[in-house]
């Protein structure tokens, strides 16, 4: 499937580069964080206020640096004093609004290991530094500047396969492009980790890359989602306005297609503030993910709107596992084609179920969504009926495609029940909907809407 991210806006253009690397920040030792808890401790009594060098930038390097870096996505650089000083309003700003660092999820339900909200502790520091001037700081108290890894994360990889050409991609425009190239592998191998490569940073803004058997079966699959509900343009589907309407698809039993069960994913992806795929997820080899013998991979590439045309050769980087793991990383991926949402209307609900069929464990999940995407909420109704809300994302931001890891993998046992249930603002009071009056669909565009969720599970509850 197509994912259309982020709006093509010429402000957003600066995304495309977007692309987080391995931080390597240097231990600060036992003492640097004695001095950081006693220093906050005397805060209140000594009037000394934070100092750029001792306070903030140990706190800049870990929660912005990822993305508040020369030539990464955000706009200015937090690293060093000069660059960080001019925005210090801003930044008291948006730590205290919790704007960033950007994460969604409501604090009340699930706990996650790539939580980035900062504490209100970091967020008072941050304030008071703000509040009294930026100060800079004795030089000496500034820690080595935090390390990233360029390119490949994880080393050089076992195999790399590429779109098997160089491909020119037109200025003026958003293209998506499909690459179907062979693997040549003549066995099946295990994948403990995966990264796209963008060949051109500044055109590349995101990727898919897809497991297929062979072309026909792809180009096949293309089409069946759609119940032949859909009309393809410009290589981008949309479902029809008069096809059939389920907005609940946990209530109704239709026999349109995968609206119960799950469909298979993505092998790989790169997204804007995604890391690349690590499959070994509990990091002892008992999980990976398997490419069958013969495979092919499917780049699905989104590029950016450019002023100038560019040469691209994305790649994909697979590292093999040694030995097959305890259990495969499998997606679990949900999706409902055929809502619809009537022109204006400020708070439509869609829902997806899954049916979970054997015992599973959650490892993180994706809400999708578009410019009228508003909330996700998914429950798991338990075997013996106990309700918990695992993630609620009370304000959902299509600029940002976060994925929510739990922090311990959900138990989904056979008899239990995911609900996605998604809520969308297509009204003129959702600022960032391109048009009010029209009927909406699923389809590819960013200006249509998608209900997905990509999940991770791994087979067995223990
Ligand atoms: C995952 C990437 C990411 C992280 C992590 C991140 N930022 Fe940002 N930040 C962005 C991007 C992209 C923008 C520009 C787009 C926007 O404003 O949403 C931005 C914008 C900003 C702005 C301008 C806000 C405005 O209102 O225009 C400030 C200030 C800021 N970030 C501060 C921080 C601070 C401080 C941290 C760490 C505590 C941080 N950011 C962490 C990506 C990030």
């Amino acid at each position: 499937m197509q994912v259309t991210w982020p709006p093509s806006s010429p402000t957003r253009n600066g995304l495309s580069r977007a692309y987080t690397e391995l931080i390597e920040i240097p231990p600060r030792g036992a003492l640097g964080m004695r001095r950081f808890l006693v220093f906050s401790a005397l805060a209140s009594v000594a009037s000394a206020a934070p100092t750029f060098t001792k306070d903030i930038a140990p706190l800049f390097y870990k929660h912005c640096a990822s993305c508040h870096r020369p030539g990464e996505l955000a706009p200015m650089s937090l690293v060093d004093y000069e660059s960080a000083r001019p925005w210090a309003k801003a930044i008291r700003q948006a730590v205290a609004t919790r704007k960033m660092p950007p994460w969604f999820a409501d604090p009340r339900y699930g706990q996650f290991a790539n939580d980035a909200r900062l504490s209100e502790a970091e967020i008072n520091l941050i304030t008071e530094w703000a509040a009294a001037g930026a100060p800079r700081g004795d030089a000496r108290d500034l820690p080595p500047a935090p390390k990233f890894i360029e390119g490949w994360r994880f080393g050089k990889p076992d195999v790399i396969v590429d779109i098997g050409q160089d491909f020119t991609v037109p200025a003026g425009s958003d293209v998506y492009k499909d690459f179907t190239v062979p693997t040549r592998f003549s066995e099946g191998k295990w994948v403990r980790a995966a990264q796209v490569m963008p060949g051109n940073r500044q055109l590349v803004h995101h990727v898919h890359v897809f497991v297929v058997p062979d072309d026909e079966g792809a180009a096949a699959n293309r089409t069946a989602p759609f119940g032949g509900f859909a009309d393809l343009k410009n290589g981008l589907w949309r479902v029809r306005d008069s096809a059939p309407v389920v907005n609940d698809a946990c209530a109704e039993n239709t026999a349109l297609p995968n609206m119960s069960g799950f469909e298979d994913g993505s092998l790989a992806t790169m997204l804007p503030g995604k890391p690349p795929d690590l499959f070994d997820v509990f990091g002892d080899g008992s999980t990976a993910k398997y490419l069958p013998p013969g495979a092919k991979l499917k780049f699905q590439v989104h590029y950016a709107k450019a002023a100038k045309p560019g040469t691209d050769r994305t790649s994909v980087g697979l590292y093999l596992a040694p030995h097959a793991p305890e259990k495969p990383l499998k997606r679990v991926d949900l999706r409902n084609r055929f809502f619809l949402i009537a022109p204006g209307e400020a708070n439509a609900v869609v829902k997806r179920c899954y049916d979970v069929e054997e015992d599973k464990r959650l490892i993180a999940i994706t809400p999708h969504m578009h410019y009228r995407g508003k909330r996700a909420t998914y429950e798991l109704v338990h075997a013996d009926g106990r309700r918990e809300t695992l993630l609620s994302v009370p304000n959902y931001s299509f600029e940002w495609q976060l994925q929510y890891r739990f922090k311990d993998p959900v138990r989904m046992e056979k008899g239990s029940r995911l609900i996605a249930t998604f809520h969308y603002d297509n009204s003129r009071n959702n600022p960032a909907n391109p048009d009010a009056a029209a009927i909406v669909r699923w389809g590819d565009r960013s200006e249509d809407e998608m209900m997905v969720t990509w999940t991770e599970t791994v087979d067995g509850v223990k």
